[in-house]
């Protein structure tokens, strides 16, 4: 029996990057075989196993065939006569389809390493379209090595929109989708995932929502880029700027989703595009059974942005309501966060440098009424209904001195 490392391990160690997890594949061997020197196996429909003592997963070398549609509509064949080509033939791209021997040799009948020097990002087989999950994963690695000037390959482009065409999309589950979406929002060029599922026509099968921004436009002198959906992904991209929190990415990246509810008539005007995205969010995170906490700030930024915008002409009592509407008091972490999504709105154009004075100020008016303590209103015998009232006002007043000691209006 032999093993060899391969897939992403071999092709990150060939670009010089940090190899965050190693799969090796094992030929010539049985299931009995590796039980007998201790692997556990691990893998419900593949046979993996992992090592007994560095615990990395060895798969046994396999070919796939498609047999029903689906996710796991697979047959899959791993006798021990299985050859390391065969099991590399199976592979989504040339560049992942490499292996690597104990001494160092690599192995690599897809030319995958003349596709690293290439920068191209190209399927290894016709095989490519029996997972639709690939169409999302090309889009990842294209997200994630777009700043090494990676492309992706005319020949793939070309399958990627065949097999939009033939709806082999409407395959994928929610899962499968909100992992690759989820995993693409930590890549450096969050951005080209969806770019590159707009260019094969999968973005308005997958995320219709989005995909309904481009070509609705948004009054120049605010938006020198016009278009909503091509500032949607500059927002995105100047949140990746400002945090490494995909939920805050993830809501930059979908503030303006009402927008695209707006009529033409009212064009480029889109007065109560807060309120028509929240539904449009809601039903996007049910269908796709997005967590928690991305929807809740994904609403939230929805439903706040423009009011977080116009801080500077709000009065204190205005600012003290929104705080207490936003639950900012007790869950400040989330009005931070919300602070972000707005900064990257703000910076989201294709203006080159945008002052956004409004998160500095909100920070400072949260700074302030968190400051304000509700004992002192119990000691001077306040209660009931009225401690709220009341903290409602001390906030006010705290609002305030701080606003005249910036000498800012409210
Ligand atoms: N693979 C594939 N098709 C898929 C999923 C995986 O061909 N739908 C193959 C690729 O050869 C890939 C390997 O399985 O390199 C391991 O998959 P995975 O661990 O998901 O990805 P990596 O390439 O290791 O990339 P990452 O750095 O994102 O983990």
């Amino acid at each position: 029996m032999k093993t060899y490392l391969v897939g992403g391990a071999v092709r990150d160690q060939l670009l010089g990057l940090p190899v965050t997890e190693r799969d090796w594949v094992v030929v010539g061997a049985t299931p009995e075989k590796l039980y007998s020197q201790g692997y556990q196996a691990v893998g419900r429909d593949f046979p993996v196993f992992l090592h007994p003592q560095t615990h990395e997963e060895y798969a046994l070398a396999r070919t796939e065939r498609k047999s029903a549609p689906g996710y796991y509509g697979f047959t899959c064949d791993y006798n021990k006569h299985v050859t390391l080509v065969d099991d590399l033939a199976r592979r989504d791209l040339t560049i992942n389809a490499m292996a690597m021997d104990p001494n160092g040799n690599l192995i690599d009948p897809y030319h995958g390493s003349a596709d690293l020097q290439a920068k191209k990002l190209r399927h290894v087989s016709q095989a490519f379209v029996e997972d639709p999950v690939r169409v999302l994963r090309v889009a990842r690695f294209a997200a994630r090595y777009y700043y090494l000037g990676f492309t992706i390959a005319e020949e793939t482009r070309a399958l990627m929109y065949s097999m939009m065409r033939q709806g082999e999309l409407a395959h994928l589950v929610p899962e499968r989708i909100w992992q690759e979406w989820m995993r693409s929002l930590q890549e450096k060029n969050p951005e080209i995932f969806i770019y590159t599922l707009r260019d094969c026509g999968a973005l308005q099968v997958i995320f219709p929502e989005l995909d309904a921004l481009f070509g609705v436009p948004n009054p120049p002198q605010y938006h020198p880029e016009v278009d909503s959906g091509v500032h949607s992904l500059l927002s995105l991209a100047a949140a990746v700027r400002l945090s490494d929190d995909s939920r805050v990415r993830f809501a930059a990246l979908l503030h303006d989703l009402g927008k695209a509810k707006t009529p033409i008539t009212e064009w480029p005007a889109h007065h109560g595009h807060e309120k028509s995205g929240v539904q449009i969010i809601v039903s996007l995170c049910k269908r796709l059974r997005i967590p928690a906490d991305y929807r809740k700030l994904a609403v939230l930024s929805v439903t706040m942005h423009l009011n977080i915008h116009r801080v500077l002409s709000l009065r204190a009592s205005t600012m003290v309501s929104i705080l207490e509407e936003t639950d900012a008091l007790r869950r400040p972490e989330r009005f931070l966060q919300l602070l972000l999504v707005c900064e990257a709105d703000a910076c989201g154009t294709m203006s080159k440098q945008v002052d956004y004075p409004q998160a500095d100020m909100w920070r400072a008016i949260l700074r302030v009424c968190q400051n304000v303590s509700v004992s002192e209103l119990i000691a001077r015998g306040v209660t009931g209904k009225d401690i709220q009232r009341e903290l409602h006002q001390l906030r006010v007043d705290a609002v305030k001195r701080l606003c005249s000691g910036n000498k800012l209006s409210y």
